[in-house]
């Protein structure tokens, strides 16, 4: 697991966002994990400035979702799908029908859960996969005491996360949605490259947790310790309760340019 420390939040955009630029330049048709919530917002807006002024194109790639919210309506602006058009994919020139997200409207949830692992595979398993941090170091909707092996699958939403994400539907708790469907832990160690980002004096518990901590499901994050290319980005904030900031910064600081993150 690499930890790379910045200064303020955006100083994390441009380094995520060439990760993304070396892989499409290497590889046109990439498949994509995204990930809403307020946290990789700048590594999107990145990304749109480089397709827009410096030719940075989606057009063979294939973008797969996290999570969605269980029974918002199709056409609810809070339906992760429609957020993720709002912020990143609607700006650039993503092929109709590339980007996906879980089904949160089926019928029979635990085989869209299923439908949807299958999908990410038969598309080549997803190249970089951008993760966000709840504060109890929830990943994607996997609350704490998700198996670590999970699939995409059914969950229930913690309230203290409803709570959290009330602030997009209006302050009022009642309006969230109970129910997810979301890649499960098993799925999202699957992807090629893991980048994490964490913002913030409210996630500097969880990072301490997840990247130092033991390996818990108490701590669902804290299973990017047993990814083989995990890359966790975090301000001077959320990194302020980690030990070893001193290594973690002279390593990158050390690191060849070439080498990318
Ligand atoms: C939601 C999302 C997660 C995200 C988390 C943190 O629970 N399902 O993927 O990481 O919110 O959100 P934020 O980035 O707004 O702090």
């Amino acid at each position: 697991m690499e930890v790379i420390i910045v200064d303020r939040p955006e100083d994390a955009a441009p380094i995520v966002a060439e990760a993304y630029t070396r892989l499409l330049t290497r590889k046109p048709a990439a498949v994509l994990g995204l990930a809403t919530g307020s946290t990789p917002l700048g590594v999107y807006a990145e990304l749109i400035r480089r397709h827009r002024e410096e030719g940075l194109s989606f057009a063979e790639a294939r973008a797969f979702l996290l999570d969605e919210y269980v029974g918002l309506p199709a056409d609810h602006p809070e339906r992760y799908r429609a957020f993720i058009e709002r912020e990143f994919t609607g700006h650039v020139d993503f092929e109709p029908g590339a980007v996906v997200g879980p089904d949160g409207l089926a019928e029979d949830l635990e085989a869209a859960g299923h439908a949807y692992d299958q999908a990410i595979k038969a598309a080549g398993g997803i190249d970089i996969q951008i993760l966000g941090i709840g504060a109890d170091g929830h990943l994607a909707f996997n609350m704490p005491m998700s198996s670590l092996a999970s699939r995409t699958r059914l969950k229930t939403l913690t309230p203290k996360t409803r709570q959290d994400n009330a602030r997009f539907f209006g302050g009022d708790i009642t309006q969230v949605p109970t129910h997810c469907l979301t890649q499960g832990l098993g799925t999202i160690m699957e992807s090629r490259h893991a980048i994490m980002l964490g913002f913030g004096r409210g996630k500097a518990q969880a990072i301490r947790e997840c990247v130092e901590g033991a390996v818990s499901s108490h701590w669902p994050a804290s299973i990017l310790q047993m990814h083989p290319h995990a890359t966790v980005v975090v301000d001077d904030d959320a990194a302020s309760q980690l030990a070893f900031t001193g290594y973690y910064r002279a390593t990158y600081a050390g690191k060849p340019t070439w080498q990318g993150i």
